[in-house]
């Protein structure tokens, strides 16, 4: 949810901190600071609500050298405990000035510890959770155990917190050293020559280094400008459990590359993150997931498939169940993470619970991986971010390789979930004979001929940015669509919704006459997934009755349809083309004018795309 970084090094920390917020922005922006030290025992915080610009409008206006050392805090923030003021953004600080926290997540146990606290005579100065631990370290290095020990004062602490949180911290007496540790929440070690980086992910770093370490969970680290030292919680050195690891995008991979917005050029990305997905899970005919883990013999015994995740993800998973169950008769249910694990599912042995996370972090999809391993399921992980909690914890993992995606709004990495969780489809196919293997073959090959196909539905939508500004203005938009039709048409709602803030919903078009056609009225967009001619005949034809009972009742129609779908024009108030495939692959093309639309319709409105208000792009809190 917030992003966190620290330098110790030889460069001025105020660059290092303030670009690597910069990057990590898209986690949350509702306040954003930094802590610099001076290096002689000055300690100088400043921080803002609201955007980063802020915060670097209030370091330019800062006189004097305080801001001059080389070791320096960053947080941006997604405020969970406390509303999204200066008085509540990060750093904290404890009452003499000397210490300095930044925290990601949530201290459980906040409550009690701040009572604590105050009964000592602690004044806090915020109402956020996070400050309890800055005034505990302070009192653990001014009395008791490990009084004039700043590290051994950090562990002490450590131990005392619940919940889950990176905690980041810096002493101004000692200014060449920063402590930092995680549980559940993303930690890395950017490990550079005389210098070393701390930050929520590489993003933070990569710029000056692609040597990285990971932390395990409960472990902390000192970090100073020459050397890292990992310890566990108890005051243990760690180091073997820790995962070095390079980082094999570079700069330009997290930068904008001449579009507007972060989202434009993910969504232009598209293309290479289905290729990547598939690289190399192809080979002697046969679908490989070699870094899957679960045996043949395993994927044979399963006899029900869970499919849990959130948001976008869920609408991927959507698309899984239509996928796996046509192809391997298994039952496949969808679950909303959120709500998995409170109404007892039915799982044990045989069960395979698919995860599906872009962050890796989301904080409801974590919990039912938990719940799910606590019944003995299998857990096989589908995931955009290497070692992140998630794929650590389930038994099996399969990236989807679409790169960094920054745009608060997933796009690139839907259509990488959706491809990595058909090829987990073609596997259990293969696996369990319920397709011979030239049919696999022959499903792999379509799959592999989508990036072209999505190459040219990026060329043509110009027409859909024309639509997103004529329709800038109303007040709401349905969508529409059935079968593979229907999870687009809840993706294309949910992308509306957060970034343009406009009324949007997904509706199954045979629900409609069950209730929602009371919403059509004259000049209603309502966007439309047509499905192919070849489909299931039935499918079109009913399809097609939709479509004029919606126009019937005066709403504009937007209709998406396969290249030369004749039948189709008439009905359609603008129709926008996209290239004829097999059913099961449309929604790879169909949801691609839909992301065009909403940050078009965005954009007109004068929002930010990579943005959105309220929203961050990792989910760490339940
Ligand atoms: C919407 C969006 C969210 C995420 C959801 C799950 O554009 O991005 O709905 O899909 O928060 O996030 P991950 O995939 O990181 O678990």
């Amino acid at each position: 949810m917030c992003a966190i970084v620290g330098y110790v090094g030889h460069r001025p920390a105020r660059d290092i901190v303030v670009n690597a917020l910069r990057r990590m922005e898209y986690r949350g922006y509702d306040s954003s600071g930094v802590a610099l030290l001076d290096g002689h025992g000055g300690l100088t915080v400043r921080r803002r609500a609201g955007r980063l610009a802020n915060l670097e409008m209030a370091l330019d206006e800062t006189v004097g050298d305080v801001l001059a050392g080389s070791t320096g805090l960053g947080h941006t923030r997604w405020a969970s405990h406390g509303r999204p003021t200066d008085r509540n953004a990060h750093p904290h600080r404890d009452a003499s000035g000397k210490f300095a926290v930044v925290h990601n997540g949530i201290i459980e146990n906040f409550a009690s510890l701040r009572a604590q606290l105050e009964v000592a005579g602690v004044e806090f100065a915020s109402d956020t959770d996070s400050e309890v631990a800055v005034h505990l370290v302070a009192q653990a290095y001014r009395s008791g155990a490990t009084v004039g020990d700043f590290e051994g004062s950090v562990l002490s602490v450590l131990r005392r917190l619940e919940g889950h949180f990176t905690l980041v911290f810096a002493f101004a007496d000692e200014p060449g050293t920063i402590v930092a540790a995680r549980r559940s929440t993303p930690l890395v070690v950017g490990v550079g020559d005389g210098e070393m980086f701390i930050g929520s992910d590489v993003a933070a770093f990569i710029e000056y280094t692609r040597e990285a370490v990971e932390l395990g969970q409960d472990q902390a680290v000192v970090i100073t400008a020459d050397e890292y030292r990992i310890y566990d919680f108890a005051g243990n050195r760690a180091d073997g459990h820790a995962r070095p690891f390079y980082i094999d995008w570079d700069l330009s991979a997290a930068e904008k590359g001449g579009y507007d917005y972060f989202m434009l050029k993910e969504i232009a990305e598209q293309p290479s993150a289905v290729a990547d997905t598939l690289l190399g899970h192809f080979d002697d005919n046969r679908i490989v997931l070699d870094e899957q883990r679960l045996s043949d013999q395993e994927l044979r015994e399963i006899d029900k498939v869970f499919v849990v995740a959130c948001g976008t993800a869920y609408h991927s998973g959507l698309l899984a169940k239509y996928a796996i169950e046509h192809w391997t008769r298994l039952p496949v249910e969808v679950e909303l993470a959120s709500e998995f694990r409170y109404r007892d599912p039915v799982l044990d042995r045989s069960t395979l619970v698919i995860a599906i996370s872009q962050s890796g972090e989301t904080a409801d999809t974590l919990e039912a991986v938990r719940h799910a391993k606590t019944q003995k399921a299998k857990v096989l992980a589908i995931c955009n971010t290497n070692g992140s909690q998630i794929p650590r914890e389930a038994d099996a993992v399969l990236y989807t390789r679409a790169g960094p995606e920054i745009g608060v709004a997933s796009t690139k990495t839907f259509l990488a979930q959706i491809t990595a969780s058909y090829l987990v489809g073609l596997a259990l196919a293969q696996a369990r004979g319920t397709k011979y293997p030239d049919e696999v073959a022959r499903e792999y090959r379509e799959l592999e001929a989508m990036p072209d196909q999505i190459e040219r539905v990026l060329v043509g939508v110009d027409s859909v940015s024309a639509l997103a500004k004529r329709f800038a203005l109303s007040s709401a938009v349905l969508f529409v669509g059935r079968h593979v039709g229907y999870p687009v048409a809840l993706e294309g709602a949910l992308k509306l919704k957060e970034l343009a803030y406009m009324h949007a919903e997904g509706f199954a078009a045979g629900e409609l006459k069950h209730g929602p056609i009371a919403l059509i009225e004259g000049d209603l967009p309502v966007i439309i997934v047509m499905p192919s001619p070849k489909s299931a005949v039935t499918l079109h034809a009913k399809l097609l009755s939709n479509i004029r009972e919606i126009q019937a009742r005066g709403a504009v129609t937007i209709v998406i349809a396969e290249e030369g779908d004749d039948t189709v024009a008439p009905y359609a108030d603008h129709l926008i083309e996209i290239p004829a495939v097999s059913t099961l692959f449309q929604p790879l093309l169909a949801v691609i004018p839909m992301q065009v639309f909403a940050a078009g319709v965005a954009q007109a409105r004068g929002y930010d795309v990579d943005k959105p208000r309220n929203l961050a792009k990792s989910v760490t809190v339940e």
